[in-house]
């Protein structure tokens, strides 16, 4: 296999499996394990009567356009939907500023190719979306960590850290936030950071990434201004959003946008032709007909309903199994329970004990671009069912017992991204 080294790119050389990825194919090791590692929705949410229903009607071989090829920039309906249910967020976008893309990690992989050149440094937080990091990786950026605090992204570590990269003379121009129910840790930036991160990135020159697919699926007492995107007050075009379908709707439909001041969008576009000429048209009516027939509206409730209903039935059992050795912050929306383990034990190198007791988990340290987070996890409630939950937690705290009982000279060095 390695004389085939020599034929790959930089680019390619440096390329790296993700973490989340590579779990998924330990879940294809059978049932019997329980997972709380990918982020994948509950599929009994989904509304696979109207599914069928849409689909029947979409192939009924009427409209010949349906398979066709068609404009990269998006279906042209679907388009004005995105636009709607922005303005419902607080963003008012011209057409020449929106783009549908294959997933928000399309949209990720756009800003990659279109803003950052080899060597680049982008800052993400600590700890960050992995598909982002995987993204930003490939096309050979620099990532560089901001720390979070409990209301998301610390604005002085920021400054600081952008002092420091100005003082060793390196180009840093994008920061990349998921502010609403960040995956992996569940948090969500305060309102008065994202006006102050707004004013931060016009004073330094720079571009906010700002990836959003989790923002309907709040919990408890979260209102419209907690989750009010960054985008919304953005007046000088400091911000590039995105946003999905695939937390509400579905993700096999892979339908997402992006919406970027127009000369960038215009950028994605050409981006996006080369990766794939277009997001799959089916797919696109299917999302477009869900939003005209009203019923992905009327399931938005419904998810958040049922996730809350998760979160709490994993922070109970958390609570009663594990109260005494884990710590978290409870995720007021979003899929993900963040926990931290005692500092003497590490996350990736119980990962085999945790196998062994049937229950996956993410390891905290694959979301981390600084070596750091050793003794993290994150914990993913949306799709198993409330008893599997119960029982995977059941597993984990058996796991996390046993290692936290080995003598402390045994635990391991942290991983790496
Ligand atoms: C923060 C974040 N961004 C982007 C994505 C990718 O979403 P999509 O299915 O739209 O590609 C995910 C998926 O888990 C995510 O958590």
């Amino acid at each position: 296999m390695n004389r085939y080294d020599s034929f790959l790119s930089a680019a390619a050389r440096v390329m790296q499996e993700s973490a989340i990825r590579r779990m998924g194919a330990v879940l294809g090791k059978g049932p019997e394990v329980i997972s709380f590692a990918p982020g994948y929705p509950d599929p009994s949410t989904f509304p696979w009567e109207h599914f069928r229903a849409t689909a029947a009607d979409l192939l009924s071989g009427t409209d010949g356009s349906v398979l066709q090829y068609g404009p990269t920039r998006g279906f042209k309906p679907l388009l004005g939907a995105i636009v709607e249910i922005l303005e419902s967020r607080g963003i008012t976008a011209a057409t020449d500023e929106l783009l549908v893309t294959t997933g928000s990690q399309q949209g990720l992989d756009l800003v990659a190719r279109v803003l950052i050149d080899p060597g680049d440094v982008v800052l993400v937080e600590l700890p960050s979306y992995v598909g982002a990091l995987s993204a930003f990786n490939n096309v050979q950026a620099s990532l560089v960590g901001v720390r979070q605090e409990a209301d998301g992204i610390d604005l002085d570590h920021l400054d600081e850290v952008v002092g420091r990269l100005r003082a060793e003379g390196r180009r840093a121009r994008i920061l990349y936030v998921v502010p609403n129910f960040q995956n992996p840790t569940g948090l969500l930036i305060g309102t008065d950071k994202r006006t102050r991160l707004l004013e931060w990135a016009e004073r330094n020159d720079f571009l906010i990434v700002e990836d959003d697919p989790y923002r309907d699926l709040y919990f408890d007492a979260v209102s419209e201004p907690d989750i009010r995107p960054i985008k919304a007050d953005d007046r000088n075009g400091r911000v590039v959003y995105m946003s999905s379908f695939s937390k509400t709707l579905a993700p096999g439909f892979r339908v997402a946008w992006i919406v970027a001041p127009g000369p960038l969008a215009a950028k994605f576009e050409l981006a996006k032709q080369a990766e794939d000429l277009c997001t799959g048209g089916f797919d696109q009516r299917m999302v477009y007909e869900a939003y005209r027939r009203g019923w992905l509206t009327r399931q938005i409730p419904m998810l958040r309903r049922h996730y809350q209903q998760k979160r709490d039935v994993m922070a109970a059992a958390l609570d009663r199994e594990l109260g005494d050795l884990i710590s978290y912050a409870q995720p007021r929306g979003g899929f993900f329970l963040w926990a931290t383990l005692p500092e003497h034990v590490s996350a990736d190198t119980m990962l085999d004990a945790a196998l062994r007791h049937g229950v996956v988990y993410v390891a905290g340290s694959a979301f981390f671009v600084d070596g750091s987070g050793h003794n993290t996890l994150r914990l993913c409630f949306s799709a198993p069912t409330p008893e599997r939950i119960e029982e995977g937690v059941s597993r984990l705290a058996a796991t996390i017992r046993e290692a936290a009982e080995k003598p402390r000279a045994a635990a391991a060095s942290p991983g790496r991204y």
